[in-house]
């Protein structure tokens, strides 16, 4: 039987599991030793058990703070980064790496005149279940998929012509790509495909200071970046900028 309800996916989904599976060895591991340490007055190795107990329960609360996040917290982040940008309601959005659709689609119902477009290469290592067509059906079930497109490709050279959005958001994204380099590519790009008095939104885990950096130099203005915002976890913060109204120099 088909999936009736949108499903926007578990962030981070090997290291999820990894954590929580070595929480939960640590824990069971550390109450064993605990109890067999403490029958035979085995001094030092009691401090070795409570140890491994502490540190399996803090394995075990990262990772459900990581799965908590991507099951609820995200959404209220995706509702703050998305009400930064002030949409009108006619403009073309762009989001940069969407996975299954977070922001795309919920910008999607922001524009009833506009158009939304999402760019990922689908990892599943970043997304669970990672696909355009999860993210198609998730379109289609939240009752958008009239205004929403995606393409497959790569931010670091994305397959748009010039200034063809008038704003465009990325969460949780852009840390994706391993070398500060590529990260830079990637905001390159996307001053490159945005409009004149484009608007920028970038929300992600590290990586913002260089994200402002990358678009100064590309003579973005109003670059600003936010203070750190615990609805996700890791904790994240956002950064803004605006495409001057005409071509610099
Ligand atoms: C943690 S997921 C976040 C997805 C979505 N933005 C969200 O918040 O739910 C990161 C996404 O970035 C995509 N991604 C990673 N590197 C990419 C690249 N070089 N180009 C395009 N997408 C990329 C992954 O495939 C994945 O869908």
């Amino acid at each position: 039987m088909s999936r009736q309800t949108p499903d926007y996916g578990l962030d981070a989904p090997v290291a999820v599991r990894w954590i929580f599976i070595a929480g939960l060895a640590g824990a069971i591991a550390g109450f064993f030793l605990l109890r067999w340490t403490v029958t035979r007055h085995a001094g030092l190795l009691v401090g070795l058990a409570y140890a491994v107990q502490i540190f399996g329960f803090f394995c075990l609360t990262v990772a459900s703070l990581m799965f908590a996040s991507s099951r609820f917290g995200k959404f209220h982040a995706r509702d703050r980064l998305l009400a930064r940008l002030k949409l009108r309601g006619d403009e073309a959005v762009l989001d940069v790496g969407c996975g299954h659709g977070l922001l795309l689609i919920a910008a999607a119902k922001l524009l009833p005149r506009g158009r939304a477009t999402g760019i990922d290469l689908w990892s599943q290592v970043d997304q669970s279940d990672n696909s355009r067509e999860a993210t198609l059906r998730n379109a289609t079930l939240e009752g958008v998929a009239q205004r929403v497109r995606v393409r497959d490709g790569d931010m670091r050279k994305m397959p748009f012509a010039d200034r063809s959005f008038d704003a465009t958001v990325a969460h949780f994204a852009i840390h994706n790509v391993r070398s500060r380099e590529g990260c830079r590519e990637a905001i390159r790009e996307i001053v490159r495909t945005l409009n004149h008095d484009g608007q920028v939104a970038i929300s992600d885990l590290h990586g913002v200071e260089l994200y402002a950096d990358e678009l100064r130099k590309s003579d973005m203005t109003e670059v600003e970046i936010s203070g750190l915002s615990f609805w996700t976890f890791p904790p994240a913060r956002t950064v803004t900028a605006r495409k001057p109204k005409h071509p610099v120099g």
